[in-house]
């Protein structure tokens, strides 16, 4: 008998369509995917850039449209790499039509929409693309937590720090304006910060944060700021901004425990660095681990050892993973509810910012 066979339909031309159009066509060379993708509509807004797109990554067929993609009989999942403000409208739209979604981060422009997203997709399979969780060695340091190396949790440290913000004569963006992203490096980095800190420390109870917009005339920020107390009792510091003049994209955490520390920057996205505090005092200092196998995850799936991966691949093993838990009728990780906890911690961080004060962040 044949594969289950799926058929998509990826609203968004842009950076993320490459992403993922890449991730669409590459995933059944990586991953044993049990269904029959098929790549039937792209959905953007420029015409002729979106046929030569089709033609590079083999879209059947391209649409303007959005609200007549997402219910259409002849599609199965739909995958949003929209901008910011349509992630709800178009999601609850499809998730209603009964489709599969899949939606880039941030899930929403705040909780009350996620809150929403959450409740009309209820019946249908969701994936939030908060990749990186699917570093190789982003998925070996939750590992090496799961297992009790760094023991009790004290201190948690994350940066997100890019630079393009700064710079005169940007061209117009969305990114750049409130009513279509939300808010600034808050949803678009920290967002990414807040799951990783989520899924590798557990949940924040509070936090107290400050922003800055430095670009006159901008209405939204350009860094924000935020300390965090977790509910394991550590402390949290998180940075995020598009004005880290040198820095192209770094993404990075450290995490200090009574048994050890590890730090991970995505700018050198194959190591993790690890120490072991119950080595003799004489040895101990942070080693230099190359997550490439053997026994790291993801070594199965892309190269034998010391053959290092790349950005794309974490798009790749995403997909994977949430194809084969979609064929086990499995839960898979982030989905809706958890980009929901992102937005939940994103709400608490803008209103202190507001207000100057520690904000709870309600459990749900
Ligand atoms: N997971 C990640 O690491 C990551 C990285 C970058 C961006 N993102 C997220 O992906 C999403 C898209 O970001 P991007 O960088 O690809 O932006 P982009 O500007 O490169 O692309 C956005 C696309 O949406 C299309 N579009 C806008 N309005 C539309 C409409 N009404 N109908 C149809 N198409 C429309 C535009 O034509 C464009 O192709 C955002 O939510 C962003 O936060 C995630």
């Amino acid at each position: 008998m044949g594969k289950r066979k799926l058929r998509v339909a990826l609203l968004g031309q842009g950076f993320m369509g490459r992403a993922h159009s890449n991730a669409f066509c590459q995933v059944k060379h990586f991953f044993d995917v049990p269904f029959d993708l098929e790549l039937r509509v792209l959905c953007g807004r420029d015409r002729e850039r979106l046929e030569q797109m089709a033609a590079t990554w083999g879209w059947a067929e391209t649409a303007t449209d959005w609200r007549e993609v997402v219910t259409r009989p002849d599609v199965d999942v739909v995958d949003i790499a929209l901008p910011n403000a349509l992630h709800a409208e178009a999601a609850i739209a499809a998730a209603r039509a009964g489709k599969i979604v899949l939606c880039e981060k941030p899930l929403a422009l705040n909780a009350t929409q996620s809150a929403e997203m959450v409740e009309a997709a209820r019946n249908v399979p969701t994936m939030v693309w908060f990749n990186y969780r699917r570093v190789p060695a982003v998925a070996f340091a939750r590992r090496l937590i799961e297992e009790g190396r760094l023991g009790e949790i004290y201190h948690y440290r994350a940066v997100y720090l890019q630079e393009w913000a700064r710079r005169p004569n940007l061209p117009d963006t969305w990114k750049l304006k409130r009513a279509e992203a939300g808010s600034g490096v808050v949803a678009d980095l920290a967002s990414h910060l807040i799951d990783l800190a989520l899924w590798l420390n557990g949940p924040i109870r509070e936090v107290t944060a400050m922003t800055r917009t430095f670009a006159p005339g901008r209405d939204l920020e350009d860094a924000g700021l935020f300390l965090a107390r977790f509910e394991n009792g550590s402390v949290g510091s998180f940075e995020a901004t598009r004005f880290a003049t040198g820095y192209r994209n770094r993404n990075a955490f450290e995490i200090h425990g009574s048994r050890g520390m590890l730090a991970f920057n995505l700018e050198d996205m194959n190591r993790l660095r690890f120490m072991d505090a119950s080595e003799p005092d004489s040895l101990q200092g942070p080693r230099d681990l190359l997550v490439t196998g053997p026994g790291h995850p993801y070594s199965e799936n892309f190269w034998k050892p010391g053959h290092i991966v790349g950005y794309e691949h974490t798009f790749i093993a995403a997909l994977g993973d949430f194809l084969q838990a979609l064929a086990r009728g499995e839960r898979f990780r982030p989905d809706f509810e958890d980009g929901h906890r992102v937005q939940l911690v994103l709400d608490a961080v803008e209103r202190s910012a507001a207000s100057g004060v520690w904000v709870s962040v309600p459990p749900r």
